[in-house]
């Protein structure tokens, strides 16, 4: 695989060389309210266009359903990238001077980015190749989606694997470590976010590698369920109870010890000021819900985590936007901080909620940019935006 490297050493100066990167940040209005992704995109960017290259950014935001959406305009993002970079990112169709970036519009406002039909994505790339003549993947969140700007495009130019996406790459092979890898267990992985049927392949997967599963946040809850207790109005997914058994079943046979709260916050409703109180997790009233772990919990997912050599977590453990409901979250962020281990924070809401709970960055091994392209590596699933840049 050609990198990022390879591409300054050949000489960039006043080459046009497309970037995809992953910009998609959480916005408030106008507002990035977390500009982890666009801080993480620019090294590469950086060193480009030190190198006199004639950068054009590719990036998405969002889920528009294939057409302009003011909303989701990349307009916050080009201005706080310049400001990252030290000068102006305009929002443009075409590579501008040397030594200078230019970003794209929202590529999904083009509905070709994620069409299922290849030839129409091909058609996409097309055009996105006759901008450029040469590309770099560093939107490593972005590399489980087989989209044009992320995956046609790279059969269309000569390709290079960006400094973000090797980083990342490299971190999850150390989360795959065989058997006899002694020195990076117990391996301790920790789950938690509202939907276990997000994470079904992930759980299935793990429970062949792991020492430990901790489980969390809303989906612990039918994990509950499965071992018999009633969980009131928490988050509940009927549907995937027989599955969540055979998770139990399959920790059991394989000597993995699977974690859950042993206490939980209920409150009388899913509101920041709600009523609540703290319930052993097998006794959650009828009438209320559960909105984080308890105070017991927090210290026993923080012992499970005590000795650990390897600890990856993805999920926050509760409503962390909630104050009165962050504690869990806040718990197990500390408890990696302190660990010696190899730590990685698995993106989207779990990296959101190191930042937002202020949180030492650099308490941790790695903070990925990828939630779900971190979470499909670790099922085992090709990521076609990498394997693409093999060829
Ligand atoms: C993410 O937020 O995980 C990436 O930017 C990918 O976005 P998507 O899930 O909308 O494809």
């Amino acid at each position: 695989m050609k990198t990022l490297s390879d591409l300054i050493a050949e000489g960039v100066s006043g080459r046009r060389v497309l970037v995809r990167a992953d910009l998609n940040v959480p916005l408030d209005g106008d507002k990035i309210t977390d500009d982890g992704r666009v801080r993480a995109s620019v090294p590469t960017i950086k060193a480009l266009v030190d190198a006199g290259a004639r950068v054009l950014v590719a990036a998405h935001l969002g889920r528009p359903k294939g057409a302009p959406d003011p909303a989701l305009s990349l307009a916050p993002v080009a201005k706080r990238l310049g400001e990252l970079l030290g000068q102006d990112v305009v929002l443009g169709e075409e590579a501008g001077g040397d030594g200078t970036a230019v970003l794209l519009e929202n590529i999904r406002f083009d509905p070709r980015e994620t069409s299922k039909d290849d030839a129409e994505r091909a058609a996409l790339a097309d055009e996105l190749a006759a901008k450029a003549d040469a590309f770099v993947s560093d939107g490593f969140g972005v590399v489980h989606r087989k989209q044009a700007s992320v995956y046609d495009v790279a059969k269309k130019l000569p390709h290079y694997a960006g400094g973000l996406v090797l980083a990342e790459v490299e971190v999850l092979h150390k989360l795959t470590p065989g058997d006899d890898a002694a020195d990076s267990r117990p391996y301790v992985v920790v789950l938690g976010g509202a939907k276990v049927s997000d994470k079904l392949g992930v759980i299935a997967n793990l429970l062949t590698r792991v020492d430990r599963l901790l489980v969390g946040g809303g989906m612990a809850y039918t994990f509950l369920k499965a071992q018999g207790h009633e969980v009131g109005r928490s988050l509940l997914q009927e549907d995937q109870l027989e599955q969540v058994a055979g998770f139990l079943a399959q920790a059991r046979e394989r000597g993995v010890e699977l974690v859950l709260p042993v206490d939980v916050l209920a409150a009388t409703d899913f509101a920041p000021d709600a009523d609540y109180e703290v319930v052993p997790a097998s006794a959650i009233p009828a009438d209320r819900q559960g909105l984080d772990i308890g105070p017991e919990s927090r210290e026993l997912f923080a012992a499970k985590l005590a000795d650990a050599k390897t600890v990856f977590w993805n999920g926050p453990m509760g409503v962390f936007e909630f104050e009165a409901f962050a504690g869990g979250t806040r718990a197990v962020a500390e408890a990696l901080v302190k660990s010696d281990a190899f730590t990685v924070v698995g993106g989207g809401d779990s990296a959101a909620a190191v930042r937002a709970l202020g949180l030492p960055e650099d308490g941790f091994s790695h903070i990925s940019t990828g939630g779900g392209a971190s979470l499909e590596f670790l099922e085992g699933k090709e990521l076609p935006g990498v394997s693409v840049l093999e060829d």
